[in-house]
């Protein structure tokens, strides 16, 4: 496959004199891909009812006839004002009960039916007129689900629509539900909270103490599930007037819907990459790090997702739709990249097998929210920085041999629903899902290991030499059987099996291994600055179960508690959460086979099918493989048994 690059455009945003110049720039710096749209609602509709398609005919005209492929973005993200005027309960609540208003993007709530019903409207319009439009080669619906925290929303539309949700999950006679059901699943008779009917159940904010976590739990897997209905409404409609593939640009570190459930309604799953501004804004990382890291961005955080969102494709399709080009204007600080950031970073997402690149944005903007972030042409249309990399990469992709994918060595679970149940109940400050993950994800980073992301729902874990299954608070028995059946070696824990699916504590006690009499007997969390030292080195930072029963022990603490042990042939259930240290050590001695090696400090190495790649994340040359490679460079190397 032919990888490709993209760009985001608004035309709507320039006089319609400079379309044309601007479209042959595009095709002349080699670009495929313009995607244009997702925020013209306004444009597209002035009033109620009233479509005005005339300028949108001629850009989408002006861009195919220079050689663009467009993307079309449905404009669900910014309603505009008429719609909030005329369905004013749309707009969403925030968890201190505060009405989120209008002025910005993304104000309306996923439960509100009158909204919805405009949504339906507008995208019915846009398919039913550009379906047949042979310029329009994909569609993107909305934009960023969640982005701004927005799914969650405590509105009285949102209340009712749970109510509608509950009775679903606890079936009744005819459509009322088994209240009872619920009380006793939830454990309603603590603090006598049990409900005489449904419409009784509030949303899990204001309350004066905790809620009970089965609610939260619940109200998040509902507000999840509402994300996917009203993606699949949209899908629904565009599928029905057009061939093209749909996708949906995904965000970093955002895991509040269940993008497996949402990526299964659609072709290609794509993510918006800001490696600076993840950095600043959501790494969780300290400020050493971040110092180091300041212009190029962490050094696995791009790489996770790219692996993430290959899982969330179907069949494996996914796109960069958005890829940082310099400086943007919504982190803390927002600094611009070492020169040669925006090349790797475009290749390193080619390396995990994106299908296309686009940089955000074309133009930058001199007005309204966005004038401080960068594009690829300055205001005055100037070329910036990014234009001379992305030149660059085109240049290189003419010559380079595609990148072929492969199974990689390891894999790692991913569950959306595990991260609800932690965000719920994290036991500990600071304490996360994506965290625990994230932190295994790097220790196999650091390790030179290439990794396979796996969706919660995976039962066949062939060709894996290691599977990890860290933090799934409840673990399906088939899930465990297949675990327990896996031809690799199998890591889980801390918090696997830990609940029943209504957040229960299971008894027999977590983890309820199948052929193990393993016990958690007892959990902790722990000050980040009280971390637990192991025997041999590493230690455990922030939670650590106390452990009863089980096989081998494989790690332990100084003071000899054990901290890993064996609960299967090939299961190993690790109790703490380790750092980089302890994680390294356990994949070390559990996996024997695998090919590891120690990379250099911010260097990153990524297998393909075909190739090796290193990716040099630090703002010094490093020799890798006896090649002095410059910061920000890469080295690519073409495997000796492929032809
Ligand atoms: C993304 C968003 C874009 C733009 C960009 C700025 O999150 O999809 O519309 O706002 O951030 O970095």
């Amino acid at each position: 496959m032919k990888r490709t690059l993209g760009v985001c455009y608004y035309p709507e945003h320039w006089p319609e004199a400079q379309w044309a110049e601007d479209a042959v720039r595009m095709a002349d710096l080699g670009l495929t891909w313009v995607r244009i749209g997702e925020f013209a609602w306004k444009r597209m509709e002035p009033v109620e009812g009233t479509y005005d398609w005339g300028w949108l005919d001629r850009a989408i005209e002006t861009l195919g006839a220079a050689g663009l492929r467009v993307v079309l973005g449905t404009p669900t993200a910014t309603p505009p004002a008429w719609v909030v005027a005329k369905h004013p309960g749309m707009l969403p609540v925030d968890a201190e009960g505060r009405v989120r208003g209008y002025g910005s993007r993304r104000h309306y709530c996923f439960s509100h039916a009158g909204y919805l019903a405009e949504c339906r409207k507008i995208v019915t319009a846009l398919a039913k007129r550009y379906g047949p439009n042979p310029h329009v080669a994909a569609w993107q619906t909305d934009n960023e689900y969640s982005c701004h925290d927005t799914v969650l929303s405590y509105s009285d539309a949102a209340r009712t629509a749970f109510h509608d949700w509950l009775r679903g999950q606890f079936p009744g006679p005819g459509n009322d539900g088994d209240i009872d059901a619920l009380n006793a699943a939830w454990g309603n008779v603590f603090w006598s909270m049990d409900y005489d009917d449904f419409d009784q159940i509030g949303l899990p904010n204001l309350t004066v103490t905790e809620v009970n976590p089965a609610h939260a739990h619940a109200f998040r897997r509902f507000s999840s599930d509402q994300v996917v209905a009203f993606n699949r409404a949209q899908v629904d409609i565009i599928r029905a007037h057009s061939d093209a593939p749909i996708a949906h640009n995904y965000m970093g570190r955002i895991t509040d819907f269940d993008h497996f459930k949402v990526g299964a309604d659609l072709d290609i799953a794509s993510w918006d990459s800001y490696p600076l501004g993840f950095l600043e804004d959501r790494s969780g990382a300290d400020d050493a790090h971040k110092r180091a890291y300041a212009r190029q961005g962490d050094p696995d955080f791009q790489a996770f997702h790219h692996d993430l969102y290959r899982a969330v494709g179907r069949d494996g399709r996914w796109w960069v739709m958005e890829q940082q080009p310099g400086p943007v204007n919504w982190a803390p600080y927002n600094p611009a990249p070492l020169p040669g950031m925006v090349r790797l970073w475009t290749w390193e997402a080619f390396a995990h097998g994106a299908e296309a690149v686009c940089y955000f944005r074309w133009r930058q903007a001199p007005f309204a929210q966005e004038q401080m972030h960068a594009g690829l042409l300055r205001p005055d249309s100037v070329e910036a920085e990014a234009f001379g990399e992305a030149t660059e990469v085109m240049a290189e992709l003419k010559d380079a041999p595609d990148v072929a994918m492969a199974q990689a060595p390891v894999a790692i679970m991913f569950d959306y629903d595990a991260d609800a149940a932690w965000a719920v109940q994290p036991h500990g400050v600071d304490l996360s899902y994506f965290g625990l993950v994230f932190a295994w994800y790097r220790a196999c980073r650091k390790l030179g290991l290439s990794v396979d992301i796996l969706p919660p729902t995976t039962r066949d874990f062939a060709g894996y030499a290691l599977v990890m299954v860290p933090g799934m608070m409840h673990m399906p028995d088939d899930l465990k059987a297949a675990l327990n059946d896996a031809e690799g070696q199998i890591i889980i824990g801390p918090r696997s099996g830990a609940r029943d699916p209504h957040f229960n504590i299971t008894t027999p006690l977590p983890p309820a291994w199948p052929g193990s009499d393993l016990v958690v007997s007892r959990v902790q969390s722990i000050r980040p600055d009280l971390p637990i030292a192991l025997a041999g080195g590493g230690q455990v930072e922030g939670y650590l179960e106390q452990i009863e029963g089980g096989g081998e022990v494989v790690l332990r603490t100084e003071d000899d508690a054990p901290v890993a042990v064996q609960c299967g042939a090939r299961v190993t259930y690790m109790a703490g959460w380790g750092d980089d240290v302890a994680h390294m050590a356990l994949i070390r001695v559990v996996a024997p086979e695998l090919a590891v090696t120690d990379m250099p400090k911010g260097v990153r190495r990524r297998a393909t099918g075909s190739e090796v790649f290193w990716f040099n994340y630090t703002t010094q040359a490093v020799e890798i493989e006896g090649q002095d490679v410059p910061p920000a460079g890469i080295l690519r190397k073409v495997l000796s048994h492929v032809s």
